[in-house]
């Protein structure tokens, strides 16, 4: 586990430049419940604060030059919670959205929405359509709200896609490609995602960008998602940039171009 105390913002890497600052920023915001359950509070508070912490961090990337902020608000798998926290999660989503919203557009924010939203009540559906057509023309962060998202599921509608083609006769068995299948997923549009966060302590997935995660660089931090502030984003990107992505070659390699980039780039 990394940096559980957040350091001075003063150098931080997010206003240090452009130089190895991630493009795609994703998380898992874990640990909502505990940070109210150490309170004495209803696991509700928790998330409440949680959205608090999101707009810290939504600020953070803008100001910073991130392009994409991915969130992993709802997985296909939290409809399993007890059902009256499922239904404060939606309560709270629905508030979130359209009180925030104005605000992410007047600082040109895009924000899109992406998993099954067929499940969500009709009213929330509408307030996701409205929100994303509101920010659809914003050119600064794109904040990516993954509810009712699971990788598995993300696969699976690609595969089914290509599949109906190849039924249809418009497309032949070969012609399925890695390439392919990223066409018909989730993110197609995006960058994907350099840097992968998850905070609360745990250090798994979880069922989040499956497909997309392939070469990104995952950071684990001990914090709590609601004491999740611009000093510890600012500590993930510090490590993030530290790292040498190789992409499959070797580090000599990487170095090589990086010195032909420096001269020619
Ligand atoms: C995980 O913490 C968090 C969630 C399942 C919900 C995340 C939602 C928010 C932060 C608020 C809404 C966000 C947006 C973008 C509007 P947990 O409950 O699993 O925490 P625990 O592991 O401590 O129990």
């Amino acid at each position: 586990m990394v940096n559980d105390t957040p350091s001075d913002t003063s150098s931080s890497a997010l206003s240090a430049g452009k130089q190895n600052i991630p493009r795609h920023v994703a998380i898992i915001m874990d640990g909502n419940g505990r940070w109210a359950e150490k309170r004495n509070q209803p696991r509700i508070m928790g998330h409440r604060a949680g959205v608090e912490a999101v707009r810290g961090v939504v600020e953070g990337c803008a100001k910073g030059g991130i392009e994409v902020l991915t969130l992993f608000a709802f997985s296909s798998e939290n409809w399993r919670r007890p059902k009256q926290e499922v239904g404060l999660l939606m309560e709270l989503f629905m508030t979130a959205l359209g009180r925030e919203v104005k605000r992410l557009h007047k600082n040109n924010v895009r924000l899109r929405v992406v998993g099954d939203i067929k499940g969500f009540n009709k009213a929330l559906q509408k307030r996701i359509a409205e929100a994303q057509v509101l920010t659809q023309n914003n050119t600064g962060l794109t904040v990516v709200v993954a509810a009712n998202y699971g990788g598995r599921w993300d696969i699976t509608q690609a595969a089914k896609s290509l599949a109906i083609q190849v039924q249809a006769g418009q497309l032949n068995v070969d012609d399925i490609t890695p390439e392919r299948m990223a066409d018909g997923m989730c993110l197609a549009d995006l960058p994907e995602p350099d840097l992968f966060i998850r905070t609360g302590g745990e250090s798994r997935i979880s069922n989040f960008l499956l497909w997309q995660l392939a070469y990104t660089e995952f950071y684990f931090s001990d914090i709590l998602w609601p004491d999740f502030n611009i000093d510890a984003l600012n500590d993930a990107i510090a490590s993030f940039a530290t790292r040498q992505r190789r992409f499959g070659r070797t580090g000599q390699q990487v170095e090589q171009n990086n010195k032909v980039c420096e001269t020619e780039c």
